[in-house]
């Protein structure tokens, strides 16, 4: 069993990126379930001042970070960049300092547009911040979807379907190799190294 967050980079309520994530469960490998998180419009814009006394807001997505098994994020791209809201997410998650809960967490990164090229810059940005958040980010090949408009759907019922087989197949691809990765350990076995090392720096 596997238990899967997954993160909009969107906070639009007809978000293309939120529907793919919507449309993930039939893609799943046996075992993983993924619930896609609900509030990163409530996060306040990252302020250390608030650091003091964090915000319910903000606690309820370092809990769901740290409870789960994997994170899979899909980003728009917002003039060749992630959107500022999934920043801001990415570091109220990275702090208190010392206490990330990027570190070491398998995640798997996608992005969608109805461009053509399916937010692909964004994509490697964001790819980029995980890294650096040492988070163990799923190798490529890159998951971008071009022209998203035409390749999920949502219905009256707001069941988001991928109607698409090609896209079917990737994303079916990068949720097996994320459940390889939380099954190998890799992050967390990174994480040791990590503290190991700033524990010899602190003598
Ligand atoms: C401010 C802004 C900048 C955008 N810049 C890009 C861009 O650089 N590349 C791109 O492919 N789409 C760009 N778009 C279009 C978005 O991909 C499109 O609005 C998309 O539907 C947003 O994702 P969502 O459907 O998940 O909300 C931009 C949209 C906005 C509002």
């Amino acid at each position: 069993m596997s238990r899967i967050l997954a993160i909009s980079g969107s906070i639009r309520t007809e978000s293309f990126n939120t529907a793919v994530l919507n449309a993930l469960a039939p893609f799943a490998p046996e075992g993983m379930s993924i619930e896609v998180f609900k509030g990163i419009d409530e996060l306040p814009h990252f302020n250390q001042d608030l650091e003091g006394d964090v915000p319910a807001s903000v606690i309820r997505l370092r809990e769901a970070v740290q409870a789960a098994d994997g994170v899979v994020i899909s980003t728009p791209e917002y003039n060749r960049a992630i959107p500022g809201v999934l920043k801001n997410a990415l570091d109220w998650a990275s702090r208190p300092y010392g206490q990330s809960s990027w570190q070491g967490k398998p995640v798997a990164v996608l992005s969608s547009s109805p461009g053509v090229q399916g937010g692909i810059r964004a994509q490697e940005e964001l790819k980029g911040q995980l890294r650096n958040l040492a988070a163990y980010v799923v190798s490529g090949p890159e998951i971008a979807i071009p022209e998203v408009h035409t390749r999920v759907s949502v219905d009256a019922q707001a069941v988001a379907t991928l109607n698409d087989p090609a896209t079917a197949g990737m994303v079916k691809y990068l949720l097996e190799a994320l459940q390889l990765a939380v099954d190998a350990n890799t992050g967390a076995n990174h994480v040791k190294a990590l503290n190991a090392w700033a524990a010899s720096l602190a003598g």
